[in-house]
């Protein structure tokens, strides 16, 4: 999930507030606004002009104010010409910039572009208020936000370390405006960094060949952290500590960035919460084939494939990003995708081989992640029965491997290894199981294996599991013992 970290943030809190403690909520907001417009506005030096950002106060007695410069370009926008291209530096400004507002969200629409099961429950059960951060979208979509720390901390204050957050979504949404850093910031004494990079067809759209090469939306990752190694003294950061984090997707990317050279020197460390570059739905192994289905869908599928990208920069964006590809199950349509240059081959090849550089990597996984794809069988009541728990096991298999000759011994094994025989004739516990199968697949075995090759190969690794009984009132636990309201991506 996206808002997992520090304590819980004030916008978009996947914890409900009620009652009373809304209340409460609502009045120190209300406190920290008025102080806001009458603090000193901070500003802040870079490379490319000034910027003028705004001090405001958190509503806690023992958080200190947070800086924030909000909407801060790091690249030139991709629009016109440089749509489905790598994002280029951007222009620098005379005067003083006003960073004092979110930037506008790249393309996307969260209605239709992509199943359910591959978005995070609270984004799904909160879609009203998701949608209010994702109003007028705009191509001109490359900015980042820094929350910067205002009192130092006794134990460090010197330069301060940074953390970039690489927001999650499926490659198809999202964007960092939803994650509030101020809190995080405050209470770590780091500078946090939260920024939009391009998805969905704007953001990984490739051809195969040199006509669209994909992975612009990673690339825009790495030009966001370009500026911020570069940048980030200004604002009293260590560019020599700077800390890459991400959930779901967010930790694909993040995975995947350990595994680029592009990326080389950028940061030092990194966070892959729920999700890895070994994931089924991390890269995109198909793509010509979803390029191809768009291209048909607008009118653009020709067979020179420069014709077909010169047709698709044709289109509007909002054109390109309204329209219904879905992606196999657990794949995505559009993603990451293999192109010898920013990621050179299958990660999975690339760690076996140790083909990537050093980092300090922690990795970790929630219990339960696997829920929300055993939903559909799920009966809240009775659990799984036995038939829905044959046909989830056959349906995964099918989606998932391919090939016909051993899916049946496939089957029989995974029947085997996820029946509890103490107990095989409880629904309950085959719901349990059933569970369990989806989490160990999709999120423990990539997580497990990505921290085991890295430990390997060099790098000092890190790895935790997360249970935690959640409270969430908006999706209520079925019994105690699964956890459902922490889902990543
Ligand atoms: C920036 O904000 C300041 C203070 O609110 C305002 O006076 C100024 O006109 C703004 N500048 C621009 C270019 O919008």
């Amino acid at each position: 999930m996206w808002l997992r970290l520090g304590p819980p943030s004030l916008s978009l809190s996947p914890k409900p507030t009620v009652g009373r403690s809304l209340c409460l909520t609502l009045w120190f907001l209300s406190l920290a606004l008025r102080a806001s417009t009458q603090a000193p506005a901070p500003t802040v030096n870079t490379h490319f002009g000034k910027l003028r950002g705004a001090r405001v106060p958190l509503p806690s007695e023992i958080l200190g104010p947070v800086d924030q410069y909000l909407g801060v370009p790091y690249a030139a926008p991709p629009i016109g010409e440089k749509r489905f291209l790598p994002p280029e530096p951007p222009p620098s400004w005379s005067g003083i910039r006003n960073a004092t507002h979110f930037p506008p969200v790249c393309p996307q629409n969260i209605h239709t572009a992509v199943p359910e099961v591959m978005l995070p429950v609270w984004f799904t059960a909160n879609l009203d208020i998701v949608a209010t951060y994702i109003q007028e979208p705009n191509e001109d979509c490359l900015y980042l936000n820094v929350y910067v720390p205002t009192e130092d901390d006794i134990r460090d204050s010197g330069a301060k370390p940074v953390m970039v957050y690489i927001h999650g979504g499926s490659y198809m949404e999202g964007t960092g405006n939803m994650i509030d850093g101020s809190v995080l910031a405050s209470y770590g004494n780091v500078i946090v960094i939260t920024l939009n990079y391009r998805v969905g067809v704007l953001g990984f759209l490739s051809t195969g060949d040199q006509a669209a090469k994909g992975n612009y939306g990673l690339l825009d990752q790495i030009q966001a952290l370009r500026w911020v190694s570069e940048n980030i003294a200004f604002f009293g950061g260590d560019p020599r500590r700077i800390t890459v984090f991400g959930s779901g997707i967010g930790a694909s990317c993040v995975s995947l960035l350990t595994l680029s050279h592009h990326s080389e020197g950028l940061f030092q460390r990194a966070i892959i919460q729920s999700g890895s570059a070994l994931s089924s739905w991390a890269v995109n192994y198909q793509p010509v084939k979803y390029t191809s289905l768009l291209a048909d869908k607008v009118g653009c599928n020709v067979l020179d494939t420069v014709d077909m990208v010169d047709c698709l920069r044709q289109k509007s964006a909002k054109e390109l990003v309204e329209q219904d590809i879905q992606p196999a199950r657990y794949h995505v349509a559009f993603g990451p995708v293999i192109d010898g240059d920013v990621i050179p081959d299958d990660p999975e090849i690339l760690m076996e081989q140790g083909e990537f550089l050093n980092y300090d990597i922690m990795l970790g996984v929630n219990q339960g992640e696997g829920l929300k794809f055993v939903e559909g069988v799920v009966d809240p009541e009775d659990g799984v029965s036995g038939t829905d728990f044959d046909y989830s096991v056959s349906n995964f298999v099918d989606n998932l491997y391919g090939y016909p000759e051993g899916k049946d011994t496939l089957r029989e094994t995974i029947k085997f290894m996820y029946t509890d025989w103490a107990d095989r004739d409880n629904p309950e516990t085959r719901r349990k199981t059933l569970v369990a199968l989806f989490t160990d697949h999709q999120w423990v075995e990539p997580s497990v294996v990505t921290a085991d090759l890295h430990a390997r190969y060099g790098s000092p690794t890190y790895f935790y599991a997360f249970y935690h009984h959640c409270q969430s009132l908006m999706k209520p636990s079925p019994s105690p013992g699964i956890l459902v309201c922490c889902s990543v991506n």
